[in-house]
């Protein structure tokens, strides 16, 4: 799809490596990162949800996001989609790159922006239709040619290990599915368009424990395929499958580095009484 990007153009040249505990941290180079935030902050009606984050996305990583409910975990996952753009009274400040591209840059273009991010919410979102046109639906809006989207189908789900257990039921509505198979729906749904980063907003919070695991294994097999930014509030599963850690605290980034690292450190008392409390 790159032969459809947008022209981009940064307002901040100057400024694309991050500041502070994102970059020293990690020893991480700003060109292994699919994502970079820069001093970013999101104001909504005059309260500041966010303030001053610096992170690093690893490319081909995941990346676990942690912090205590109402922390601005969401909130951060919303502003790499752009998703604040249509809410009145939000003003996103700082900078986000994709690749290098000021996603919020003259030009930028959230449509093809989305294609390349793609968002898995907490509760499964199947469109009402068919297993089959869930996935079909947005690679047609995407422009793939007719004859290739029945494969291009196959792969997705077979991908999001769903092709088992549907491949005979492809005209079904998705209604039909459980609710760990709608979440895998919606992550082939998200992978059908081959994004090169996937937000999972808590994906496996709302599914029961058997649910959570085929996530869970789903999640580790994309690893090395795409970059993924997975908030979650298991603090076990957050150390099962992360590369990276980043901790966040009423709406700042308070420790970013790998999973080992920002578990062991003590340096900051309140983000390691957190990590070491049972969630
Ligand atoms: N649409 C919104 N308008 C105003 N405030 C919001 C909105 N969405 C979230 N917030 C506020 O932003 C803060 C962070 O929320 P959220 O990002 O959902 O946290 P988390 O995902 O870590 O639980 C909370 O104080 C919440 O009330
Ligand atoms: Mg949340």
């Amino acid at each position: 799809m790159s032969s459809m990007a947008p022209t981009f153009t940064s307002q901040h040249e100057e400024d694309r490596m991050p500041d502070g505990l994102s970059r020293t941290a990690t020893g991480l180079a700003v060109e292994d990162c699919d994502v970079v935030v820069n001093r970013l902050g999101l104001n909504v009606k005059g309260h500041d949800i966010l303030t001053n984050i610096d992170l690093l996305v690893p490319r081909g990583r995941i990346t676990v996001l942690v912090g205590p409910s109402g922390s601005g975990k969401s909130s951060l996952l919303r502003v790499l989609n752009r998703l604040w753009d249509t809410v009145p009274g939000a003003r996103v400040s700082g900078q986000v790159l994709y690749r290098g591209l000021d996603v919020y840059g003259v030009g930028a273009d959230p449509v093809w922006l989305r294609s390349r991010i793609g968002m898995v919410f907490q509760r499964p979102t199947p469109f009402p239709r068919s297993i089959y046109e869930n996935i079909a639906l947005p690679l047609r809006v995407h422009g793939k040619p007719s004859k290739q989207i029945p494969d291009l189908v196959e792969r997705a789900l077979r991908q999001a290990a769903l092709w088992d257990e549907v491949k005979d039921r492809l005209k079904a509505s998705a209604m039909t599915l459980s609710g760990g198979q709608q979440q895998r729906l919606c992550i082939a749904r998200a992978l059908a368009i081959e994004p090169d980063v996937l937000l999972l907003d808590e994906p496996a919070s709302a599914l029961d424990p058997n649910s959570r695991a085929r996530i869970e294994e789903l999640l580790l097999a994309l690893k090395g395929q795409l970059t993924m930014l997975l908030v979650t509030h298991h603090l076990d599963q957050a150390k099962r499958v992360g590369d990276y850690a980043a901790v966040m605290m009423e709406g700042s980034l308070c420790a970013f580095g790998t999973v080992a690292d920002v578990f062991a450190d003590q340096t900051v008392p309140r983000v390691h009484a957190y990590l070491q409390t049972p969630h």
